[in-house]
């Protein structure tokens, strides 16, 4: 076990990681974040997706070591109130049903749109290539997206 020191959410935290321990399994056990999902282990789906210093990562693929002294963002602190413009564009274009791939959908979009305030169409759609979705058919997930950078504008 190895001590890893960052900042999460914008709060300073530590907590042991484990040899061998990926972030994913590291944010959700040994730090308690249960917002990044488990979804394939295998970095085929995005569930688990997160940012690193401004730059989404998919934690299951990334070493829990690595995240020492860098800012790691989930969903968990895109609004301390569950009101950030996404989660209401996605609230409003019913662009969760089952939810499992939220957290990683907004992550995603959350990077795009702070790089791409305005994103046209098809880079949202390239945002979120790398992002699996089994319920909504992705048409409410790209709109939710569009809306949430125009309700942002
Ligand atoms: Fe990481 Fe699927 S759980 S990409
Ligand atoms: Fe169920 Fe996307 S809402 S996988």
């Amino acid at each position: 076990m190895r001590p890893v020191t960052f900042t999460l959410n914008g709060a300073p935290r530590a907590a042991f990681a484990a040899e061998g321990q990926n972030l994913l399994d590291f944010l959700r056990r040994g730090v308690g974040d249960l917002s990044p999902k488990y979804g394939c282990g295998q970095g085929s789906c995005g569930a688990c997706t997160v940012i690193v210093d401004g730059e989404t990562r998919l934690a299951c693929l990334m070493p829990a070591e690595d995240a020492a002294g860098r800012r790691v963002e989930t969903a968990a602190g895109l609004d301390p109130q569950g009101r950030h413009p996404l989660q209401e564009a996605f609230m409003e274009h019913f662009a969760a049903q089952c939810g499992y791939c939220t957290p990683g959908m907004l992550m995603a979009a959350r990077a795009l749109l702070d790089r791409n305030p305005r994103p046209s169409r098809d880079e949202v759609i390239e945002a979120i290539s790398g992002n699996l979705c089994r319920c909504t058919g992705y048409e409410p997930i790209i709109a939710a997206i569009l809306s949430a950078a125009e309700a942002r504008a």
